[in-house]
């Protein structure tokens, strides 16, 4: 819960115009301070949730939610785990705040002691925790290669043994220097090799993961409603 202090602080700052705030959050058409920060809300929150739990997860279970934007799928996470072990990073304060703020009260979970925390470097160090689970939804598509790998050198340092860190990302299916854009479907997005929204071989992964103690595995179409395919990189258990 933010304190008395914070809350004095940022209704200072909305008066003085150096915080702009719209809380609608949550519905089909999400806005907060004029960005879009992803719709389908119940549809892309529910389908991470129940792949999550088809996938294994149990209320024991830590996870760390990378990108968790202000909790599409957070919200259905933090209800669904023991108080304690959900575990939010993201690069944007505005959307953490929402999630604090707004989305945690408005499905009363403002008690079960989620851990939410802007970074952009993908320290996971911070938290002080082994994770069982980590997810990374629609996050790998909007990533160059470059932050991708210090993501996953981060994620090899975090995860327990035998964790399972499950990310989704647009296919290149052709593969090769292919430069033009491609398009996805279902949803039409438009995708790029070298700006956002990026789009990705496999093998990339697959060259990306031999560079850390990671495996990675192809899991493909998992219903994702704008064409992201699915894939799990797991922390062999070794010794
Ligand atoms: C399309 S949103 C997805 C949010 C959430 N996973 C969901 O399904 O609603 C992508 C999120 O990744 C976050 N993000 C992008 N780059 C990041 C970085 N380097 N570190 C942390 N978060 C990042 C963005 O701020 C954004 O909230």
């Amino acid at each position: 819960m933010p304190s008395i202090g914070d809350i004095y602080k940022r209704f200072r700052q909305r008066l003085e115009g150096k915080e702009r705030a719209t809380y609608r959050l949550s519905s089909g058409e999400t806005y907060f301070s004029g960005k879009r920060v992803g719709g389908m809300w119940d549809e892309i929150g529910e389908l991470q949730f129940n792949f999550l739990v088809k996938n294994g997860l149990k209320p024991r279970h830590k996870l760390l939610d990378i990108g968790c934007g202000s909790l599409r799928g957070g919200v259905h996470f933090v209800r669904y785990l023991e108080s304690g072990n959900y575990y939010g990073m993201d690069r944007d304060e505005m959307l953490l705040n929402a999630a604090r703020e707004v989305e945690l009260p408005r499905y009363g979970l403002s008690g079960k002691a989620a851990s939410l925390v802007r970074r952009d470097d993908f320290d996971f160090s911070v938290f002080g925790a082994e994770f069982d689970y980590a997810l990374a939804q629609s996050v790998f598509t909007h990533l160059p290669w470059n932050s991708i790998m210090r993501c996953l050198v981060n994620v090899e340092r975090a995860l327990q043994k035998d964790g399972r860190f499950y990310a989704t990302f647009f296919e290149d299916k052709n593969g090769g220097c292919r430069i033009a854009p491609m398009t996805h479907a279902p949803g039409g997005v438009e995708t790029y090799p070298d700006k956002d929204p990026f789009h990705y071989e496999f093998g990339v992964f697959e060259e990306l993961s031999a560079r850390v103690s990671l495996e990675v595995e192809y899991i493909g179409e998992w219903g994702h409603p704008r064409g992201q395919m699915m894939m799990v990189f797991t922390r062999p258990a070794r010794g």
